[in-house]
């Protein structure tokens, strides 16, 4: 192995030093900042992700209210919760937790959220502020990579950024924010035609396409800086991403490894936007 790793998982412990201590001031002013995280239905997955953002905000001292709900419950029910929390006073952030059951329309719950305290920046309001370069909530895992990036260094001004996989959570936002921070953008996805023709070009390589190990040194270009959102299981049923880490961290100047790569910054970017959510409401108040 050549490349450098890029520790996620440090640089989320450096953030929630800073975030335990914004809290506290904005706590000490009279502004305790409030986080509510809405889960429905019986997903473990969902259910693990959740209990961590909890823990997190405990230990960063961000008060959490879990609205946890069985997997029947209607589309009214859940819009009811939203709108209740999108006037409490004590709350800054609502995140509700994705995927949401068949018969509740996911598009119709995260508009309803208020923009101000969308804080997973799922919301079209702040999807147009990313695309337009106003101020608005960035989706916290892409939000989470730009903050690596700029943290390891890594020149985006001129560089070949090319970002797979297109979701409206990691690979749109990620294209804007490389786009906002000058690099020359490539969105690849399931029908590009002879992808590693494009990975083979890149100065920086966001793989979040959701596929086990499908990004192989050989689509890498040599020194290139490679970032893997993925999160899958491999053949062993071990963690992984959709980065083929042995062969790539060979090619590669720097890598993201998973686990401790950009899972651990994601997380630690929902407690950047509640925080900074609580600060907007606090200076409006
Ligand atoms: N499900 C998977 N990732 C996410 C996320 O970042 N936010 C929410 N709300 N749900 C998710």
């Amino acid at each position: 192995m050549s490349a450098t790793i890029i520790d996620g998982a440090a640089l989320a412990a450096e953030i929630r030093q800073q975030c335990t201590q914004r809290a506290a001031a904005l706590t000490a002013r009279g502004h305790r900042p409030g986080l509510a995280v809405v889960l429905v239905g019986d997903s473990q997955a969902s259910a693990v992700y959740v209990r961590h953002k909890i823990n997190d905000c405990a230990q960063v001292g961000i008060h959490s209210e879990l609205v946890q709900l069985p997997a029947h419950t209607d589309e009214q029910t859940v819009l009811d919760h939203v709108r209740r929390l999108n006037e409490a006073p004590d709350i800054h952030g609502i995140l509700v937790q994705l995927p949401l059951p068949d018969q509740i329309a996911e598009r119709r719950v995260i508009e309803t959220i208020s923009p101000a305290k969308d804080v997973d920046g799922f919301h079209v309001a702040n999807a147009g502020a990313l695309m337009t370069g106003q101020r608005g909530f960035a989706p916290c895992t892409p939000y989470g990579v730009m903050h690596m990036l700029a943290h390891a260094g890594v020149e985006l001004a001129g560089a070949e950024a090319v970002v797979v996989g297109r979701s409206n959570i990691v690979g749109k936002p990620q294209a804007m924010m490389l786009l906002a921070a000058d690099a020359t953008v490539t969105l690849c996805h399931s029908r590009t035609r002879d992808l590693a023709e494009h990975t083979r070009r890149a100065d920086v390589l966001i793989a979040a396409v959701g596929r086990a190990k499908m990004i192989t040194g050989d689509m890498i270009k040599p020194g290139a800086v490679v970032v893997d959102v993925g999160m899958n299981r491999d053949e062993n049923g071990r963690l992984c991403g959709d980065v083929d880490f042995e062969s790539a961290a060979a090619v590669a100047s720097r890598i993201t490894p998973v686990p401790g790569g950009v899972g651990p910054m994601t997380r630690a970017m929902l407690l950047v936007n509640t925080l900074n959510a609580t600060e907007i409401a606090a200076g409006a108040a």
